[in-house]
C-alpha cells in the first residue's frame, strides 16, 4: 500500500498525464516514408551559397483526411533538407508568409549571434531575413526550426522544421545516398481532433503535448523499401516533449555512429538509444534480404524508478517505421573502426552552476529576453554544471556550441552534443568552449528543449565577448515588446 501510495503522489508531481498511448502491433505500415526534398540552391559569383526558405501556411495529409491545416517550409508541412559543405559560405532567403511573427534558428550550428535565429531576430510577416555565415564545423544532422519566444512549441508543433545537414569532403565513407541509404527520420507525436491537427492550447499542459500518434516525415504508418545491406537512418527527435527510446522490433544490434554535433570517435554497438526532444543520433541498420523490422520507441529509462514503473507493460510504446528490405541487398559502405577525432576542448578555467527549478524557471528565473545571464568570454573552456531540481523532465541545449559529457560512461554521451536530458535530482557536468564569435550586445540561448518549458521560460540568455570586453547593460530590445 505504501508504495502505490508513493507511486500515485510521483505521477502527479510529474504532470506527465496524456502518455498512455501504446501503438505497437496496431501500425498498419501502408504508406511510403515520404522524403523531404533536398532544399535547392544556387552559388552566386561571391561564392555563396544561397537557399530560399518561404515559412507558409497550407494542408497535408496526416491520415485525418487532406485537408489538415499545416505549416512548412517550401511546402505546406516540415521542411526541405538543407545541405551545404564544411568550410562554405551559406545565405538563407527565410521569407515569412505565415501572417505571424517567426524566427528561424539554425540548431547545432556553430555561428555569430545575430545569424542564430533565435529570439531577438525575428522575421516579420511579409519580410525576408537572410543570414550569412561559413559553416566551420564536422559532419553532422544538425535541424532548423522557429525560436519565436513564447510561440516555439506552436509554431514547430504546426510543422516548421527541417534538417540541415554538413557534410565534410574529409570524412570516412558511409553511406551517403540521400534517400538510399541515407535516410532522415524526423520523428514527431501529434494528437488529432478530427480531421484538425490539434495545435490548440489547451492540449498544452505542463509538460507540453504528448501525441497519440507517430509519425515519421510527416508519414503516419510509413515504411522504407531499403535496398542496400545497411541503411543510415539520421533519427530526428522533432517532438514537442516525448523523449524516445529508440530500438528494433526484433532486438537487433544497431551501430551508433553520430550524435547531435558529429560523428563519435568509434561506432557503438547498440540495442536502445534515449533520445530527448531536439536531439540527434545517426544509426547504421544492417539487414538481410527479404526481411522486414520495425524501428520502434520502448519505454525511456527518464531515470527515476517509479516513472518506469509507470510505462511498465508497453505504455508510451510505438511502433515508428517498418524497413522491408528487398530480396538482393546492394553492397554498400560498411562502418569504419575509426570515424572521427573527437576535439580536445582544453582545461575549464570557469564554472557555472544552472538549476532546472520548474518548468517556467532556470535558476529560479523565468526568461527575460532583455535580460543577459551569463557573460563568457571567447575561447575560454567552462564546465557547465546543470541540476534539476524540478521534479520534472528536462534537457538542456546550448546555442553556439557542442559540448562533451563529463562523468559519464554511457556511449549515447560519448560524442559531440548539444542537447542532453537531465532526470529529476541528477546533474550534469558539461564540458564546452567557446570560439571565434564575439557580440557584447546580442546573446545566444540556453534552455530545456521541452518546447513549453523553453516558452514558458526555462531559458536564459549568454553573450560571447572578447577578452576584457564587457557585455551590453542589456539585450536589445524589441519594438512592441
Ligand atoms: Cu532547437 Cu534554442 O533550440
Ligand atoms: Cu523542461
Amino acid at each position: 500500500a505504501m508504495t502505490l501510495a508513493t507511486a500515485a503522489v510521483a505521477v502527479t508531481a510529474y504532470t506527465w498525464t496524456i502518455a498512455r498511448v501504446d501503438t505497437v502491433g496496431r501500425v498498419d505500415f501502408e504508406k511510403p516514408l515520404q522524403l523531404p526534398p533536398l532544399a535547392a540552391s544556387t552559388v552566386g559569383p561571391d561564392g555563396v551559397r544561397s537557399f530560399d526558405l518561404d515559412m507558409q501556411s497550407g494542408t497535408s495529409d496526416l491520415g485525418h483526411g487532406p485537408d489538415t491545416e499545416t505549416w512548412g517550409v517550401n511546402g505546406s508541412y516540415l521542411g526541405p533538407t538543407i545541405r551545404a559543405k564544411r568550410g562554405e559560405k551559406v545565405r538563407m532567403n527565410v521569407s515569412n508568409r505565415l501572417g505571424v511573427t517567426s524566427t528561424l534558428h539554425w540548431h547545432g550550428m556553430h555561428l555569430p549571434a545575430a545569424m542564430d535565429g533565435g529570439p531577438h531576430q525575428l522575421v516579420e510577416p511579409g519580410t525576408t531575413w537572410s543570414p550569412q555565415w561559413t559553416v566551420d564545423q564536422p559532419a553532422a544532422t544538425l535541424w532548423y526550426h522557429p525560436h519565436m519566444h513564447g510561440e516555439t512549441a506552436d509554431h514547430v508543433y504546426r510543422g516548421i522544421a527541417g534538417m540541415f545537414l554538413i557534410d565534410d569532403a574529409n570524412g570516412p565513407a558511409l553511406p551517403d545516398r540521400y534517400g538510399v541509404d541515407d535516410i532522415p527520420v524526423i520523428v514527431q507525436d501529434k494528437k488529432f481532433n478530427g480531421e484538425s491537427l490539434d495545435a490548440s492550447s489547451a492540449i498544452f499542459n505542463d509538460t507540453g503535448v504528448l501525441g497519440d500518434e507517430i509519425m515519421v516525415n510527416g508519414t503516419p504508418g510509413p515504411y522504407l523499401d531499403v535496398t542496400t545491406e545497411r541503411v543510415r537512418l539520421r533519427l530526428l527527435n522533432a517532438s514537442n516533449a516525448r523523449v524516445y527510446n529508440f530500438g528494433f522490433s526484433d532486438d537487433q544490434d544497431f551501430q551508433l555512429i553520430g550524435t547531435d554535433g558529429g560523428l563519435l570517435a568509434k561506432p557503438v554497438a547498440m540495442q536502445n538509444l534515449r533520445l530527448s526532444p531536439g536531439a540527434r543520433a545517426e544509426i547504421v541498420v544492417a539487414l538481410s534480404p527479404d526481411t522486414t523490422t520495425v524501428l520502434r520507441s520502448t519505454p525511456p529509462d527518464l531515470g527515476a524508478g517509479f516513472w518506469n514503473d509507470r510505462f511498465a507493460g508497453g505504455a508510451d510504446s510505438f511502433d515508428i517505421l517498418q524497413l522491408r528490405a528487398a530480396s538482393t541487398l546492394a553492397s554498400n559502405a560498411v562502418v569504419p573502426e575509426i570515424l572521427s577525432t573527437l576535439p580536445d576542448l582544453g582545461d575549464p578555467t570557469v564554472t557555472r552552476r544552472f538549476d532546472l527549478t520548474s518548468s517556467t524557471s532556470l535558476n529560479n528565473k523565468s526568461m527575460d529576453t532583455n535580460r543577459i545571464d551569463e557573460v563568457v568570454t571567447v575561447g575560454t573552456t567552462e564546465v557547465w554544471e546543470v541540476h534539476n531540481s524540478s521534479g520534472q523532465v528536462h534537457n538542456f541545449h546550448v546555442h553556439d556550441v557542442q559540448f562533451q559529457v563529463l562523468d559519464t560512461d554511457d556511449p549515447s554521451l560519448a560524442g559531440r552534443k548539444d542537447t542532453v536530458y537531465i532526470a529529476p535530482n541528477e546533474t550534469r557536468r558539461l564540458l564546452m568552449r567557446f570560439t571565434d564569435f564575439t557580440d557584447p550586445s546580442m546573446p545566444y540561448m540556453f534552455h530545456c528543449h521541452l518546447l513549453r518549458h523553453e516558452d514558458q521560460g526555462l531559458m536564459g540568455q549568454f553573450v560571447v565577448v572578447a577578452p576584457g570586453e564587457t557585455a551590453a547593460s542589456s539585450a536589445p530590445h524589441h519594438a512592441g515588446h
